[in-house]
């Protein structure tokens, strides 16, 4: 068993799929490990520790690989250079990359996506949407802080007192949840909200108040939220406006798995907030949870700071591919059983849930919307 691990082509991408010490773990198991020069270069792993660690540092990682681990989804290019059995294991995103999954089938590689992870316990240690989540929530609070012309905690000092900032996270889920925990050491007072009543004792054992909104959301499949009925989302946004007004820093991270994220902050409550506020939309990548909220950029209006960074745990790369590295190790353990040698189950859960493609059929569609 071989496993390439390419450098990434997207641009911005700085993580890589594999660590040294992942490489290492893999090669004590038998298996071969073949990463292309410089892939861990730009997260901090240099060529030289993928050789310490036992893998091969090769021109080409798709070149005779068995397995082929991967950050991002593959581009046409790279589409092109996998082929019939070849496994690729990548955010693959189904539920929105129709055209994508279609183009693996055709080429049977036998596609496994991180992001479809089943959320039970025992795949927790594989679970990449919330290794890098955590990523996202921690820099979103950094990047409010960074943005907000105040400090986050109280201080007194004899140049005299300043009042703690007001931070509000809206979706309490692995993102929000770290986004809060990170707010709270800041000395920020959080408070936050999502539409499963669930997390609320989450959200209060972090030191943050739960926003008791009148608002009837649900838990789906997996533990996500489903989408609101139009009057719900209605009822939201316009009860959620009173204490965007009153934040100084609002992160969002609200999203319904495989549709557009949905608009929590209108237009006209993101320009009610005072000049100097912030908005950090980590859910920017499906659309953005601010109906201000321009992807990939940060614009300024009416005074009110609007973030769209995409790809934010590329900004971190060093720890969010040491996580997404343990999430991929895990998981071919997993598909390896025990041994060096490929075993899939398609009766497991998780081998199941997360194939994408296999034998030239589409395992996974994409939803309507
Ligand atoms: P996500 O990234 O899909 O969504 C983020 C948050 O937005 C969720 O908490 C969701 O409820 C919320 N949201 C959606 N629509 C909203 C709206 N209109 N207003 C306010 N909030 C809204 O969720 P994530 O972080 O991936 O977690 C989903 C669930 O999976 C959580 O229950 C989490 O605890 C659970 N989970 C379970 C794991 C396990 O058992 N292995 C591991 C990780 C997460």
């Amino acid at each position: 068993m071989k496993v390439g691990v390419p450098k990434e082509t997207a641009s911005g991408e700085r993580r890589v799929a594999l660590v040294p010490d992942s490489a290492k773990r893999l090669a004590e198991a038998g298996v071969e490990v073949a990463v292309e020069s410089g892939a861990g270069t730009a997260a901090g792993f240099l060529d030289e520790a993928y050789e310490a660690s036992g893998a091969k540092v090769v021109g080409d990682a798709f070149a005779g690989a068995d397995a082929v681990a991967k950050v991002q989804q593959p581009s046409a290019e790279e589409v092109a250079r996998l082929g019939d059995g070849q496994i690729l294991i990548a955010f693959l995103q189904p539920l929105v990359n129709g055209d994508l999954v279609r183009a693996l089938a055709e080429r049977r590689v036998t596609a496994f996506s991180m992001d479809s992870i089943p959320r039970i316990t025992r795949a927790q240690p594989m679970d990449a949407l919330s290794s890098q989540s955590t990523v996202s929530g921690y820099k979103g609070t950094l990047i409010a802080a960074d943005h907000l012309p105040k400090f986050m905690p109280m201080l007194t000092t004899a140049a005299g007192t300043i009042p703690p900032a007001r931070i509000l996270v809206l979706g309490a889920g692995v993102a929000g949840l770290q986004a809060i925990a990170t707010a709270r050491r800041l000395g920020a007072v959080v408070s936050a909200f999502d539409v499963r009543p669930a997390v609320k004792e989450q959200v209060e054992s972090l030191g943050a108040t739960f926003l008791e909104l009148d608002v009837e959301g649900a838990e789906g499949q997996g533990g996500y939220a489903v989408a609101l009925s139009d009057d719900q989302h209605e009822r939201e946004q316009q009860l959620i406006a009173r204490h965007v007004a009153e934040s100084d820093a609002v992160i969002t991270t609200a999203l319904i798995p495989g549709r557009e994220a949905p608009i929590l902050i209108t237009a006209e409550a993101a320009r009610g907030m005072r000049p100097g506020s912030v908005i950090v939309d980590l859910a920017a990548e499906a659309g953005g949870n601010c109906e201000l909220t321009k992807p990939g950029e940060t614009v300024v209006e009416n005074g009110v700071t609007l973030v769209g960074e995409l790809n934010l745990p590329s900004s971190m790369p060093l720890h969010a591919s040491q996580m997404y590295s343990r999430n991929v190790w895990t998981f071919l353990n997993h598909l390896l059983g025990g041994g060096s040698e490929l075993t899939l189950d398609f009766e497991d859960e998780i081998t199941r849930e997360t194939c994408v493609t296999h034998e030239g059929k589409v395992l996974k569609e994409p939803v309507a919307a």
